[in-house]
């Protein structure tokens, strides 16, 4: 498998691995698309621990100059977990996101992941359809994660999903 970083390229989207600099971005859309959310908004230690640390695990989406979603995440051993999927909402419901998730599973083919984990809240029907897309079922129920009473669903996705994933994207000329 070539190791070469993942830069994806749409006739109006650039998604790339992150570089030091995206700190910046990251701060700005944390801002814009997670607002008053204080669950939601990541300190910048661990943004920084993505741009200096994970870079080439983490991949943002630019249209033109302009920042506009991010897919965090980070390995232990082949097993990955994606701590945060986000698009500006004025760019939700279209490419955005699926550009993204398409970085992202690259980065798990190119490096022979086994599995990919993701951590969401019950409600959050637009990240759960994300997930539920990739084939991820529930594997734990998680109470008290972030502050008392908040409750978290881990949901993961197999090789045998990762497989079934690429098969597909690979069909559609999504990853070679
Ligand atoms: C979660 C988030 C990134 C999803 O982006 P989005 O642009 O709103 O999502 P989309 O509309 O493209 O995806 C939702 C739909 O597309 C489908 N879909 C999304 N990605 C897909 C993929 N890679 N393959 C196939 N289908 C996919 C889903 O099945 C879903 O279908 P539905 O219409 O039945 O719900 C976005 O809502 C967001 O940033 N939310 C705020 C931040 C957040 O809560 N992040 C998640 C927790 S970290």
């Amino acid at each position: 498998m070539p190791t070469e970083a993942l830069e994806i390229q749409s006739p109006r989207y650039i998604v790339r691995p992150l570089e030091s600099d995206d700190f910046w971005h990251l701060r700005r859309m944390e801002d814009e698309i997670w607002g008053g959310d204080a669950t939601g908004q990541l300190c910048p230690y661990y943004l920084r621990l993505c741009t200096e640390l994970y870079p080439e695990w983490c991949f943002i989406a630019l249209d033109g100059e302009r920042p506009v979603g991010y897919v965090l995440n980070f390995p232990n051993g082949k097993v990955a977990y994606c701590a945060t999927l986000a698009v500006h909402p004025d760019y939700q419901k279209g490419k955005v996101n699926y550009l993204l998730i398409r970085a992202m599973l690259g980065k798990l083919f190119q490096e022979d992941m086994v599995e990919c984990r993701f951590l969401v809240a019950p409600d959050n029907r637009d990240a759960r359809s994300v997930h539920n897309a990739l084939g991820a079922r529930v594997v734990r129920e998680v109470e008290d994660y972030y502050h008392q009473g908040d409750h978290r669903l881990w949901s993961a996705i197999t090789k045998e999903d990762l497989d079934r994933v690429r098969t597909r994207y690979t069909r559609l000329r999504l990853v070679s």
